[in-house]
């Protein structure tokens, strides 16, 4: 794919699937996202499904295994190296397993964001669909936030909600997905839009 450098240039973070990373990529690709290039996929995970998605979107990949680094503030600047190498004005994490430390937030402060699959600020952490589920809530919906060091406490950027009342987890999944598919692209391009 050809590199124009005169878009604005964003990276997504990832550990797995990546269907949020895809449909980023493809609105962007489709101008959905007008004038945006997704120049940079990074992935804690060899073998993330979200490489495959970015193999066939011709998207560049930055893969890396925190093991092979002796601290997270050392495999942090790496990514912030690389940042900075592609021009990359804003980072979208999008299923990213993990806290980002302080190399990274110091050095992208205000530039990177996250999407949560609950209404924050209720329930936080890795389960955040099931937990609602479990919980009995009839309200769903979707969080983008600001990162900060707290796990998923940044400030809140936007979020939708809807109402579901059935008993399947698997169509409430599906039904947060098609949400955050929706959402993500339109609140990255108000961002770019305004302050970067
Ligand atoms: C999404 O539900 C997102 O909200 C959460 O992790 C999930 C990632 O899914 N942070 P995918 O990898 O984009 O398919």
């Amino acid at each position: 794919m050809e590199t124009n450098f005169s878009k604005r240039r964003i990276a997504v973070f990832v550990s797995g699937n990546g269907s949020n990373f895809e449909a980023i990529a493809q609105a962007a690709q489709q101008g959905v996202i007008p004038s945006c290039e997704v120049a940079l996929c990074v992935c804690d995970r060899p073998g993330a499904g979200a490489l495959l998605r970015a193999e066939r979107l011709g998207i560049d990949t930055l893969v890396f295994s925190a093991r092979d680094y002796a601290s997270k503030a050392e495999y942090e600047a790496m990514i912030a190296d690389a940042l900075d190498a592609a021009g990359i004005q804003l980072v979208c994490l999008a299923g990213y397993m993990r806290i980002v430390g302080d190399t990274l937030l110091e050095r992208y402060e205000g530039r990177i964001i996250n999407i949560h699959p609950s209404l924050l600020p209720s329930f936080p952490g890795a389960h955040g669909i099931q937990d609602a589920f479990e919980h009995g809530c009839k309200m769903f919906g979707v969080t983008i936030h600001y990162v900060d060091k707290t796990l998923d406490g940044g400030r809140i950027i936007d979020q939708q909600g809807f109402h579901y009342d059935g008993d399947d987890i698997n169509e409430l999944e599906e039904m947060i997905h098609a949400t955050e598919h929706r959402l993500y692209p339109a609140t990255i391009t108000r961002l770019l839009d305004t302050k970067l």
